[in-house]
């Protein structure tokens, strides 16, 4: 175990894995101003939208209006999903300060959510690191499944670490592990961290619990004793990646935050303002918070 961290930065994903899951398209107006109210919250970190087909992923195909009408606060960065060059063309002409490239640990749910294999994924990222140089872009790198496939089943930490990796060694400056579909325990989460530490520092590394069997918690907080200090979270717990069937939304921002408070840790986000974002976009989709 490492000392756990004095202070947490979250990473705010409400509403890009938040939505990009819903039924109903949520209007441009209603996701500007859920993403201006998490901006006063004091997170410096929220995922915006995804530059990804509208044909796959038909929530997230107004990213470019959303990003510019924003209000994007000093000190926050606004990061943004980029699959490939498309996209990547997408990001540069909106004007966005950070993209986040994905891949998977998982051969055949990288078919699923992006229709190639996983070394076509890393090929298809060179070009957009390259572009993201060109343009002064910070590049952040997920990798899904750490944890458990949907279509696989057990992943082994070695597939893992190989493709956290190829993501660090491309450029990414951090390293998102996500549990896709919540199947990580305490004892597998530490297991695999451990792993992942051996080859990328852990100031490079950062947490992606889905909360479908109530583990995400309980994993965040052996994150945080292996040294971790960055956290995605999603307020209300929203979100559900549409290519893993059954997959619940992310953990509660507000969760992590009351965990992070009784633990002593400083993540800078005020709960009141929390909650209100939470209840607004809550009311906006017809849900309790
Ligand atoms: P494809 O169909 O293989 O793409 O999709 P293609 O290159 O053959 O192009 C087909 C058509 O799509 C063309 O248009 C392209 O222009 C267009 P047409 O000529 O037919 O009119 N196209 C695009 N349009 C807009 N933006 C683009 C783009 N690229 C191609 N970027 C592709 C491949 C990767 C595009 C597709 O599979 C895709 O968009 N997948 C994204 C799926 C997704 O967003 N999943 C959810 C996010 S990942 C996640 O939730 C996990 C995470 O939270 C971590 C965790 O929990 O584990 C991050
Ligand atoms: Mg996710």
């Amino acid at each position: 175990m490492t000392p756990p961290p004095q202070s947490v930065r979250i990473v705010e994903v409400g509403p890009r894995d938040g939505l990009q899951n819903e039924k109903e398209i949520v209007s441009v107006e209603t996701k500007v101003a859920f993403i201006n109210l998490l901006s006063e919250t004091g997170m410096k970190t929220i995922e915006a939208g995804a530059f990804v087909s509208p044909k796959w992923v038909p929530q997230m195909a107004d990213t470019d209006k959303v990003y510019a009408a924003i209000s994007k606060k000093t000190g926050v960065s606004y990061p943004v999903l980029v699959p490939n060059d498309r996209g990547m063309e997408s990001a540069v002409a909106a004007g966005v300060k950070e993209i986040a490239v994905f891949a998977a640990a998982s051969e055949t749910f990288s078919r699923k959510n992006i229709n190639c294999s996983i070394a076509e994924s890393l090929e298809r990222f060179k070009p957009v690191m390259a572009a993201a140089k060109k343009h002064g872009i910070k590049v952040r790198g997920y990798v899904s499944c750490v944890l458990g496939c949907p279509y696989e089943g057990e992943i082994a930490p070695a597939a893992v670490v190989k493709v956290a990796k190829a993501l660090h060694d491309m450029g990414c400056y951090e390293i998102s592990l996500g549990d896709t579909i919540g199947t990580g325990t305490p004892e597998k989460t530490r297991v695999l961290l451990q792993a992942v530490k051996k080859e990328i520092p852990l100031a490079a590394l950062a947490v992606h619990f889905h909360d479908t069997y109530g583990h995400a918690l309980a994993n965040i907080r052996v994150a945080l004793e292996e040294g971790i200090a960055v956290v995605d979270s999603s307020v209300s717990g929203l979100g559900g990646c549409p290519y893993a069937k059954g997959a619940s939304g992310n953990v509660a921002t507000e969760a992590v935050l009351h965990m992070l408070d009784g633990m002593g840790i400083e993540a800078g986000v005020d709960a009141k303002k929390l909650a209100a974002a939470g209840k607004f976009i809550s009311e906006a989709l017809g849900r309790r918070s």
